[in-house]
């Protein structure tokens, strides 16, 4: 199939176009490179450094290239910045995104995967987490993704787009063979932050809060493979061809980690020591958040090949200790 992976020059778009050449589909890459690398993406794939908010350019792809399912990874994900700066994520997150789905139903493109979160069930009551908790996102990032899912849903009802929106957990870890990897700027990502702290690119790593309840007194959350993440987006395809099939999938491992155990990880995979500092809580952290993604799993066959979180930790101090300045460009 002919693949539009929007955002397929950052982080989780890059190594699913990867996944998707390996099962012989045909990835075509958009990407206006405000975040991604071009490095991230073989010479070999098209790519279009464009903006996804783009009508004109975009319908141009879509007819060229003959696209018939669009992914879409491509967002401004600043917790933080979003509080700030609200504007330019309901901007980039729900209006390009919209403006997207219009290109794509004028041009009778009406397949599309969307990298949803987690953060747009805001504070969870109940643990693991499952599809069916109320969303209630506590900032405007998560507030932009359960917008869009709430547009998909209108859309698949109104015009029979069929869509699936995969709601992440913790995206972790880089390629098997490291030559793709995380490399975010700014990063915020625990493990490449524990990782830097490691090899003294960073003069520490601040532990947020110890008097959690849990375990060691630290915030637990959900890591998962970004390969497995990748897997999932293929493994949704038979759905899609039902039109106006809505679907929506958490992907996690259901396998919580703490803070402390992702630095302890870090230092036996490494032999490196991580220099910790503890500090205060930080506001709007939940305890713990990890997933119940059996419907995935029952619904899509999708099956978590890293399931320790060890091995995750190596593929991305492969990465990361081949690529200390991450990718070139
Ligand atoms: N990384 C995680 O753990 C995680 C967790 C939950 C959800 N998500 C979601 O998954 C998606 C991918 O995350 P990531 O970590 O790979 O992010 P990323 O920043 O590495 O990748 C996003 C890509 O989109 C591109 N982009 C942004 N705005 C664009 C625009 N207007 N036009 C064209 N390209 C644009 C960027 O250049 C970048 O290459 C995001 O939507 C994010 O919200 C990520």
């Amino acid at each position: 199939m002919n693949v539009l992976v929007v955002g397929g020059a950052g982080y989780i778009g890059s190594h699913c176009v990867r996944q998707l050449e390996a099962a012989g589909h045909r990835p075509v890459v958009l990407d206006n490179l405000v975040f991604g690398h071009r490095s991230a993406v073989s010479a070999e794939i098209p790519f279009y450094d464009c903006d996804l908010g783009d009508p004109e350019a975009v319908g141009k792809i879509l007819r060229e290239e003959s696209i018939e399912l669009v992914m879409h990874f491509a967002a401004f994900a600043y917790v933080g910045e979003s509080v700030t700066e609200p504007r330019k994520y309901y901007e980039n997150n729900f209006v390009a995104t919209l403006r997207l789905l219009e290109t794509m139903l004028d041009n009778g493109v009406k397949k599309f995967v969307f990298s949803s979160t987690c953060a747009t069930y805001g504070e969870p009551d109940t643990l693991p987490m499952v599809e069916t908790l109320p969303q209630a996102p506590i900032n405007p990032y998560g507030q932009t993704k359960l917008d869009v899912e709430n547009c998909l849903k209108a859309f698949a009802h109104a015009y029979g787009l069929s869509f699936a929106a995969f709601r992440y957990f913790n995206a972790a870890g880089a390629a098997e063979d490291g030559s793709i990897g995380e490399d975010h700027n700014p990063e915020t990502h625990l493990i490449p932050l524990v990782i830097d702290a490691a090899t003294g690119r960073r003069e520490h790593i601040k532990i947020f809060g110890t008097d959690y309840d849990t375990p060691d007194g630290t915030c637990l959350r959900d890591y998962v493979h970004v390969d497995d993440l990748s897997r999932a987006h293929i493994a949704v395809f038979d759905k899609l061809n039902e039109p106006g099939t809505g679907c929506f999938y958490n992907l996690g491992t259901g396998k919580p980690n703490s803070v402390r155990e992702i630095i302890d990880a870090v230092e036996a995979v490494t032999g490196l020591k991580v220099p910790v500092v503890e500090d205060e809580r930080r506001a709007g952290d939940p305890p713990a958040l990890y997933a119940d993604s059996s419907k995935a799993q029952q619904e899509l066959g999708w099956k978590i090949r890293y399931t320790e979180l060890k091995d995750i930790i190596e593929t991305a101090w492969r990465w990361h200790k081949a690529h200390p300045d991450g990718f070139d460009d």
